[in-house]
């Protein structure tokens, strides 16, 4: 027997409700805030993501699923910023829209080494913004990310921000960095001995306990900032305040890809244990530019829905189903049920019948399984008598009436709610 990719995961129907419900809550909440969804492919070109997230990034050096067609090498998407990028600008969104406030919804792929809360195959729910660089906009979007947490009723989770600055005082900082690690390098860990060369920032949220000890004596406490990017992000922070939203500043808190510039936040959740991020995002200001496009700033964040679940645990209210379930004894009755089932459902009432020819025992069990709100009988006698029997399943009342005046009946029990 075949079995499933290992980091991938079959979404069963008795758990697609759950996912649903968020879905749900988030589209809610995004067109609170005016964000409209939008759908990239889910393959691109393997050189929008390494020219996007930087060639030293982890995703880029490891973790791309890489797909080779002649001369074309593409890759599943590792995550939705660079494609949301490409999109704006291959579609003219620049010139047709301007500021551009998008959402999606969907899977990415990242060949990592499987753990709770980390997959191959996972989703993302995110949002990017382009086309402003106003701190205002940056408030905004943490606070939608803290509105979405809120609709799906997760709590205790921690808002960590920190601003890099721009590309001149990212440069400075990872500089300073340098100088700050070079005599400590036989102290921090392998990977972090080849980010030192290729991605210094990284070192300050390595997980290695001898790396923590290192990190935490450096003093970095933003003092790499411009008085441009300082101003920036002092707005943040007292846009922050006035919406009474809690974060707090970590000046450790860097993102492990190059398009990260000023603005960077990270919502983590100790329910998760290892992998304790439910969501980031950040400013990428020069990205839009980089990828052929006029200076236009932007910002975004992605939540990992498999993340956000493993919090939630537990069933969400899942939508009124009021499932009608029709039971036939015979033939003749089965002819009608099909009829019926078909007025039934151009009314609008999900309706379903039990197609395992089961006694009417195991058709009632079934309809009791499938939560339906009312059972049909027809049998012989309830055509002659041109009725059928009712039967309400929460009360367990039961009644017989006119095949002509049911569908109007149930409507008005289930308007009724
Ligand atoms: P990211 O931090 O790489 O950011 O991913 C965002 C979230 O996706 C993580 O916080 C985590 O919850 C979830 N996630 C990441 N990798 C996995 C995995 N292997 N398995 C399960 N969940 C995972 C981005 O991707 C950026 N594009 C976010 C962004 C949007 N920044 C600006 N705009």
């Amino acid at each position: 027997m075949f079995k499933r990719i290992p980091g991938t995961k079959d979404i069963l129907p008795e758990e697609v409700s759950n996912w649903q419900a968020i879905e749900e809550a988030t589209r809610k909440i995004f067109s609170l805030y005016n964000y409209k969804e939008i759908r990239p492919p889910v393959i691109e070109e393997a050189a929008l993501f390494t020219r996007s997230l930087g060639e030293s990034a982890e995703i880029v050096q490891k973790q791309m699923f890489l797909i080779k067609r002649d001369e074309d090498t593409y890759a599943l998407r590792p995550e939705g910023t660079a494609s949301i990028v490409r999109a704006y600008l291959e579609n003219n969104l620049d010139k047709t829209t301007g500021l551009m406030k998008v959402y999606y919804i969907g899977p990415m792929f990242r060949a990592e080494r499987p753990q709770k809360g980390r997959l191959r195959q996972f989703h993302h729910l995110g949002s990017e913004v382009i086309g402003s660089q106003e701190p205002h906009l940056d408030v905004e979007v943490i606070s939608l990310a803290g509105k979405l947490l809120e609709s799906y009723g997760i709590e205790g989770y921690e808002i960590k921000i920190n601003s890099l600055g721009c590309a001149k005082d990212k440069k400075g900082f990872t500089e300073n960095l340098r100088v700050m690690l070079k005599d400590k390098l036989a102290k921090l860990c392998d990977d972090c001995n080849v980010r030192f060369k290729q991605n210094v920032l990284r070192i300050l949220d390595c997980k290695n306990e001898g790396c923590i000890e290192v990190v935490k004596e450096l003093d970095i406490r933003g003092g790499h900032l411009c008085p441009e990017c300082k101003t920036h992000f002092d707005k943040v922070t007292d846009g922050l305040n006035s919406l009474n939203i809690n974060y707090k500043i970590d000046p450790f808190l860097v993102r492990g890809l190059d398009y990260y510039t000023r603005t960077v936040f990270e919502i983590i959740h100790n329910g998760l244990g290892a992998q304790n991020a439910l969501g980031a995002g950040g400013r990428y200001d020069n990205l839009v530019h980089e990828l052929g496009g006029p200076d236009a700033g932007a910002i975004g964040f992605a939540f990992g829905m498999e993340r956000l679940l493993l919090v939630i645990n537990k069933a969400l209210p899942a939508a009124a189903k009021n499932l009608v379930y029709v039971i036939t004894l015979g033939d003749q009755a089965k002819r009608e049920g099909l009829k019926l089932l078909e007025s039934l459902r151009c009314a609008g009432i999900p309706s379903d019948t039990d197609y395992e020819n089961k006694s009417i025992k195991g058709a009632l069990r079934k309809a009791n399984d499938l939560a339906a709100r009312y059972v049909l009988i027809i049998g012989e006698d309830e055509i002659k008598k041109g009725i059928i029997a009712f039967k309400d399943m929460a009360s367990g009342e039961q009644k017989e009436i006119k095949q002509t005046e049911l569908t109007d009946y149930l409507k008005g029990l289930l308007q009724r709610g």
